[in-house]
């Protein structure tokens, strides 16, 4: 093959290198503030010893199909049951990631004829469900009730009678803020409407022994909420929690569900146990709050920065290039600091995305402080 058929993948390469946008992949290097590996589980004993006697009972690496056909295997189901327990939940459901979570729960949930409402700063696998589905799509400013509210009373005037669908992360994962939680509920209630619940950041972190931020309004049959396995859980996978028949809705009629092989086995097996951690070892969750409180102290008075109040903690810079150099300079020094660039951010907003958790601690967040107010200076 000649260069021509590459000619404007290159293109696009080059264009993106211009701009600071092109991205690479590096291996990972420097002091944890960039996973999202919270309560430190991903590498505990604990998870990796239910791994272990998992593989020593026989348990299989591979599920070997579609969770209906031969891949349904004992772990799936043993995990599902503890989570819906867990969670407050009718049902749950295992999914091998996040994203596909959310982009089947956004192409199989709302129908055509109904109005979804998404947060414009969800995640992007939200925003790609809400584009692929049925229903009609309206973006709302960030965290903003009234415009979800403005949203549906424009719809309706408009003649729209579908049902109404309104999606959002409750902790947001590049800004660190809440989703007004309460008020969304209620205005759902009041218009009848499903709400669909991102709890990827807040899983394991937020709520009554890390159920999350929706866990205050568990058992409703009007919310779906989405729990993924690969933050603070430590392992990989995401469950979808909700009312019974949305559930079975979903292993009858979501194609990324029914059409792929199901999560080893030995994931849910992690998942499950990292669930049972929740519980049993509450004093992590206590020491990343006191260390999130410990950062947000040092990076307020020592960079003005306003603390977000949870484990991830923007810090604006705007500027593209400025952003990569002061993360290029924090990695030089021995802290695995992410700057986030557009599209995962609008333009003008770069920033670091400093995270917490319990890989680090407060000797190391006193350090990387004083080399960020270091790089700052000269950057
Ligand atoms: C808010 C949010 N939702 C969903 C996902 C996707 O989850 P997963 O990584 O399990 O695919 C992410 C991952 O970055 C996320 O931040």
């Amino acid at each position: 093959m000649n260069g021509a058929p590459l000619a404007r993948y290159e293109a696009t390469l080059q264009g993106l290198a211009r701009k600071d946008r092109l991205r690479t992949l590096a291996p990972r290097a420097g002091l944890d503030f960039s996973s999202n590996d919270y309560l430190g589980l991903a590498a505990s004993r604990r998870l990796g010893d239910a791994v272990a006697a998992a593989i020593a009972r026989g348990t299989p690496v591979g599920a070997t199909g579609s969770r209906l056909l031969r891949g349904n295997a004992p772990e799936h189901e043993a995990l599902e049951a503890d989570a819906a327990a867990f969670f407050g939940a009718d049902r749950a459901l295992y999914f091998g990631s996040g994203y596909i979570a959310n982009f089947a729960l956004l192409t199989a949930l709302p129908q055509k004829g109904d109005l979804l409402i998404l947060d414009q700063l969800a995640h992007a696998s939200m925003h790609e469900g809400a584009q692929a589905g049925r229903a009609e799509f309206k973006l709302a400013a960030h965290n903003d009730v009234d415009a979800v509210e403005d949203a549906i009373t424009r719809s309706r005037a408009e003649g729209g009678i579908g049902r109404v669908w309104i999606a959002f992360e409750s902790l947001y994962s590049m800004d660190g803020d809440r989703a007004p939680m309460e008020n969304l509920v209620a205005l759902a209630d009041r218009h009848e409407a499903f709400l669909i619940v991102d709890e990827a950041h807040a899983t394991g972190v937020c709520g009554p022994d890390g159920r999350g931020l929706a866990a205050a309004f568990k058992g409703r049959d009007n919310i779906v909420a989405l729990h993924t396995c690969g933050k603070a859980l430590g392992a990989s996978g995401a469950l979808v929690t909700g009312p019974r028949t949305l559930c079975d809705y979903l292993v009858n009629r979501c194609r990324p569900f029914i059409y792929a092989t199901a999560p080893s086995p030995l994931m849910a097996v992690a998942a499950r146990e990292a669930l049972a951690m929740l519980s049993d070892e509450p004093m992590r969750r206590v020491q990343l709050h006191e260390r999130v409180a410990f950062a947000g102290r040092q990076l307020a008075e020592r960079c003005g920065v306003v603390p977000s109040g949870s484990q991830i903690q923007p810090f604006f810079i705007g500027d593209v290039r400025r952003t990569v150099a002061v993360a290029a300079a924090l990695q030089a020094r021995g802290f695995d600091i992410r700057g986030i660039r557009p599209p995962t951010v609008p333009e003008g907003t770069s920033r670091l995305r400093i995270s917490l958790t319990l890989n680090v601690d407060e000797a190391d967040i006193s350090a990387m402080v004083d080399a960020l107010v270091e790089v700052l200076a000269s950057a």
